[in-house]
């Protein structure tokens, strides 16, 4: 039997290797830019807490919900007893409404499981 060569060897590993990262793991670095692109007009993950049209998301996972001082969450959150964990995030980003029907994130939601999964990533990077 002919064995291939080393090379085309490597590069069915990097294939094999790409494929498994973009079919499961989440991903910070690319929950950066979905943040970019999706959260950070309202949203800062600075560790020097800023407020913008929403809550500062520093150390938001794992939080109980509407703990950020000076933020001046909806009724609706407050009273939600909500602790964030990552699916509590993940339902909230899905679809907000669905999740605090009186809140006031006024955000479409995010319909890719894997965005949602990486900007997660993303933000238990930010502690
Ligand atoms: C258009 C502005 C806007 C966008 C875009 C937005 N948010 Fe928000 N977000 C808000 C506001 C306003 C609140 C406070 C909601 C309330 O008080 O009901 C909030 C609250 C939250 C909370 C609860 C925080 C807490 O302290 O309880 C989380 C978590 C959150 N947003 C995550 C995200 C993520 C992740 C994205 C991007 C995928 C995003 N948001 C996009 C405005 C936004």
């Amino acid at each position: 039997m002919k064995t291939q060569p080393a090379s085309s060897r490597l590069a069915w590993l990097v294939l094999a290797l790409l494929t498994a990262s973009s079919a499961g793991q989440a991903d910070a670095t690319e929950g950066a830019d979905v943040f970019d692109g999706s959260c950070a007009e309202c949203h800062s993950v600075s560790s020097s807490i800023k407020n913008k049209k929403g809550p500062s998301l520093y150390g938001v996972v794992g939080r109980p919900a509407g703990q950020v001082p000076g933020f001046d969450y909806s009724d609706g959150l407050k009273a939600s007893g909500l602790t964030w964990t990552p699916d509590k995030i993940s339902a909230y980003i899905e679809h907000p409404k669905a999740v605090i029907p009186s809140g006031k994130m006024k955000f479409d939601g995010l319909s890719d499981p894997k965005e949602r999964s990486d900007v997660i990533e993303f933000l238990t990077t930010a502690k």
